[in-house]
């Protein structure tokens, strides 16, 4: 499976990349946005800091088909790997298939529904990211969402990957990853979570007090 960061925090990329098995970063405009930088500025240091094997995503901000298309193009020129997000509009459809065809590979975003994914995922989109708290906030099921795209890509689409996005909390990522979809975006809140649970620190504490008890130190020496 794939596990990306959903983020353009630049320092919190390095340092989580440092611990998290991470596969690379998304980002979408309301996460630059709140980088404060440029995107053609923080694009690059991400990319730095996720190494040259790491995938990044970024998305356009058009509403045409040839405004994304354009933007497309843009990106990929300044960052040859990237994977371009593109919003599931009809105009958003139109430019995922011409995209296709010029060999950049695309992400279909903004996906609330199944049917809307695979459609996504039919014009050439590389990965389709529906987005489960968002759904869940809708008043529908997210998880449910993500296992009935799921199952349509394994039997229609393959060559399409579910990247499942919009995390509230760790529980929802792992329902995600038994409906079998194989990749995830987290925020750094939700990524922390996963590790940090106040038990873990009180249970090394434990472990230490107990060995210095009986060996006057706190190491294997
Ligand atoms: C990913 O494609 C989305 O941009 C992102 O995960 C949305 O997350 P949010 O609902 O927490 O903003």
């Amino acid at each position: 499976m794939e596990l990306y960061l959903d983020t353009a925090n630049v320092a919190e990329v390095e340092r989580l990349a440092r611990i998290f098995p991470i596969a690379g970063v998304t980002t979408n405009p309301s996460i630059v946005a709140a980088s404060g930088e440029s995107i053609w500025e923080v694009l690059p240091r991400l990319q730095k800091a996720i190494g040259e094997e790491g995938v990044l995503f970024a998305q356009t901000m058009s509403r045409s088909a040839q405004g994304m298309v354009e933007e497309a193009k843009r990106l990929s020129n300044a960052m040859p790997d990237i994977v371009v997000k593109i919003p599931v509009t009809a105009e958003g459809l139109s430019a995922i298939k011409l995209l296709k065809k010029e060999g950049i590979p695309t992400l279909g975003t903004a996906v609330y529904s199944a049917a809307q994914g695979l459609l996504a995922a039919l014009a050439g989109a590389k990965y389709v990211a529906p987005y489960v708290n968002r759904v869940d906030a809708q008043g529908g099921d997210g998880i449910r969402t993500v296992q009935e795209l799921q199952t349509l890509l394994e039997l229609h689409v393959p060559r399409c990957k579910v990247l499942a996005a919009s995390f509230k909390t760790p529980r929802q990522a792992l329902d995600c990853l038994l409906t079998g979809c194989e990749a995830i975006t987290l925020p750094l809140d939700v990524a922390q979570q996963m590790l940090n649970t106040p038990a873990v620190e009180a249970a090394i504490e434990k472990f230490e007090q107990d060995w210095n008890n009986a060996f006057g130190s706190i190491n294997l020496a």
